[in-house]
């Protein structure tokens, strides 16, 4: 028994906030934006929009991909850095808008590698013969914890919210050149680099109390980074961990018909391209259009592959991603 991903699907809110829309707010540029990133323009919510709606409706257009009714559901794994609220998890939130009764929810906290950590979540629970079909979904809000001043433009022109869902199902696999299914994923962590890229307030672990008038006067409740060293950290652990597990799957690299990589930055993309000898052509990106919804791009960018028709039944995937923690997966799957 074997896992495969049997639907897809994904959300973006209406709302285009564009480069030249962010010069009004932070003293950045659309030049400056474009020629760091990539970025150009991604989507905002509304002011009544929550992390659980986005994954609502990713949700609900995954499972008519999948073809399955949401009873036949068995579990939910919801990825995200943006909850609607502490707790409880967000999983149990969309598992209720969904109407899907007592099933298991489990919700993941390892930010911008968080889709594929539930991947391979979801593969163990297929692979054991516990459960057989599993929404998988990364949903974010990041718009309404941004920092919209210049004092956070090195984050604040980063981040998009949106969310993407896949239905993962088990298959009997007789023939793994062709049937879709999940070969191997790999996963890391390295706590030495979690205050390079973090959230430090609220906290348990800064004083008397979760939050403070001085935390919020000092900007603590917006995301820190140190944007040169995880853009280092990002380009070598996303291509070693890829590299690794397309071997382990008995292929090459050269073998892989297309690459998701996360979406923080264009550079980091090509920058692992490049390390790697990968074809440039081979790696779909949406940074462009959605700048980085964290846990939702992999999940986004496979639902535009699929539908722009660069994603085909049958194809390989190889699939990589670096975050915060440091957190960095890989994955390799037959579509
Ligand atoms: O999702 C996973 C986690 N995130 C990432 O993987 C992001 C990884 N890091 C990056 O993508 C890049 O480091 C950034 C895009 C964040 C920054 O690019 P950079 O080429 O590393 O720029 P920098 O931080 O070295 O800053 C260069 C300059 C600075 O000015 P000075 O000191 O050279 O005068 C910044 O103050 O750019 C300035 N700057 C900006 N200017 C206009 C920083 N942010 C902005 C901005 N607009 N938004």
């Amino acid at each position: 028994m074997r896992s495969y991903i049997s639907g897809v699907g994904s959300f973006l809110p209406p709302k285009v906030v564009t480069n030249f829309d962010l010069e009004e707010m932070m003293n950045t540029s659309d030049e400056w934006i474009q020629q760091r990133t990539g970025i150009v323009q991604r989507r905002w919510v509304d002011e009544n929009t929550s992390t659980s709606d986005l994954a609502y409706e990713a949700s609900i257009k995954a499972i008519e991909n999948a073809k399955i009714d949401k009873s036949e559901i068995d579990m939910i794994i919801f990825a995200t850095l943006s909850p609607d609220h502490d707790f409880p998890g967000t999983g149990c939130f969309l598992q209720h808008k969904l109407g899907l009764g007592e099933v298991t929810v489990l919700d993941i906290r390892q930010q911008c590698s968080g889709f594929l950590y539930g991947l391979s979540i979801a593969d163990k629970f297929i692979r054991s013969g516990e459960h057989k079909h599993i929404l998988l979904v990364g949903a974010e809000v990041h718009s309404k914890g941004l920092d919209k001043t210049p004092r956070g433009r090195d984050v604040g022109v980063l981040f998009g919210d949106g969310a993407g869902a896949v239905i993962v199902s088990s298959t009997a696999i007789t023939d793994t050149e062709t049937q879709a299914h999940i070969l191997n994923t790999a996963l890391y962590a390295d706590g030495a680099h979690a205050k390079e890229l973090w959230l430090p307030a609220p906290s348990n672990a800064m004083g008397a109390e979760r939050m403070s008038q001085k935390m919020l006067d000092e900007g603590l409740h917006y995301p820190q980074m140190n944007g040169r060293n995880v853009f280092i950290h990002a380009t070598k652990k996303m291509s070693e961990c890829l590299a690794g597990v397309v071997t382990k799957s008995g292929y090459q690299l050269k073998d892989i018909d297309i690459f998701l990589f996360h979406q923080a930055n264009m550079r980091i993309n090509m920058k692992v391209a490049e390390l790697l000898g990968i074809d440039e052509s081979k790696v779909f990106n949406t940074i462009q259009d959605f700048g980085n919804t964290t846990a939702a791009t992999i999940p986004i960018g496979m639902d535009c592959a699929i539908k722009k028709g660069v994603l085909k039944k049958g194809m390989l995937v190889g699939s990589a991603a670096f975050g915060a923690g440091f957190t960095w997966a890989a994955s390799v799957w037959r579509y």
